[in-house]
C-alpha cells in the first residue's frame, strides 16, 4: 500500500491578507527632546507618543497613563511651557522644551503649586496628581477667568476637586498680594 502523499498547500488567497507582509512597516526616526532641560535623543517610531517616549524609553514616570486617548488628563506635561495631552502627542512632532511634574521642583524646594497641594490636602492616591499640577501650574500663569472650567479636563477618582481649586486658588492670593 502507497503512503498518502501530503496535500499541496493551497495556493494563496489574494483576498486573505492576514499572512500577507504588511508593507507599510514602520522606520524609527531620530528625535531630539529636552526634558526637565535636559537634552536627550531617541530613536522612535514615528506612531510613539510622548507618553510612551516619556515613560517607556526616559524612565520618567510622573506623567500616568490613565485613559490613554485624551479623557482624563493624568499624562499632562507641559510643552512650550502650555499643557498638552501627552498621550495624544507625538513623540517626534515635538520641539519645544518639555516640562514634567519631576521638573517643577527646585531641588528640595516644592514650586509654589506643589506646597498649596500640600497644605491643601489636594490629593489622595496621588495617581492624576503630577497631570493636576502640570494644569493647575498652568492656571496660575496664565492666571485664568475660571479655574474650575479650565481644570475641567483632568479627572480624579478620589474627588479631590474641591481641595485641589483650593490649592490653586491659595497660589493666586499669595502672587495678588506680592
Ligand atoms: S492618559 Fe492621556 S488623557 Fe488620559
Ligand atoms: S487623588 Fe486619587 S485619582 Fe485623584
Amino acid at each position: 500500500m502507497v503512503a498518502p502523499k501530503p496535500l499541496d498547500p493551497p495556493p494563496p488567497d489574494p483576498a486573505d491578507v492576514s499572512s500577507a507582509e504588511c508593507p507599510r512597516k514602520e522606520t524609527s526616526v531620530d528625535i531630539s527632546l529636552e526634558i526637565n532641560g535636559k537634552p536627550q535623543q531617541l530613536d522612535v517610531e514615528p506612531g510613539v507618543t510622548l507618553l510612551d517616549a516619556l515613560r517607556e524609553r526616559l524612565d520618567v514616570t510622573g506623567p500616568k497613563k490613565g485613559c490613554d486617548r485624551g479623557q482624563c488628563g493624568a499624562c499632562t506635561v507641559h510643552v512650550g511651557g502650555k499643557p498638552v495631552l501627552s498621550c495624544l502627542t507625538l513623540a517626534a512632532t515635538v520641539r519645544q522644551p518639555v516640562t514634567t511634574v519631576e521638573g517643577l521642583a527646585d531641588g528640595d524646594e516644592l514650586q509654589p503649586v506643589q506646597r498649596a497641594f500640600v497644605d491643601q490636602d489636594a490629593l489622595q492616591c496621588g495617581f492624576c496628581t503630577s497631570g493636576q499640577l502640570m494644569s493647575a501650574v498652568a492656571a496660575v500663569e496664565q492666571d485664568v477667568a475660571d479655574v474650575r472650567e479650565f481644570m475641567s479636563g483632568n479627572l480624579c477618582r478620589c474627588a479631590a476637586y474641591p481641595n485641589i481649586v483650593a490649592a490653586i486658588e491659595q497660589v493666586r492670593q499669595a502672587d495678588a498680594t506680592v
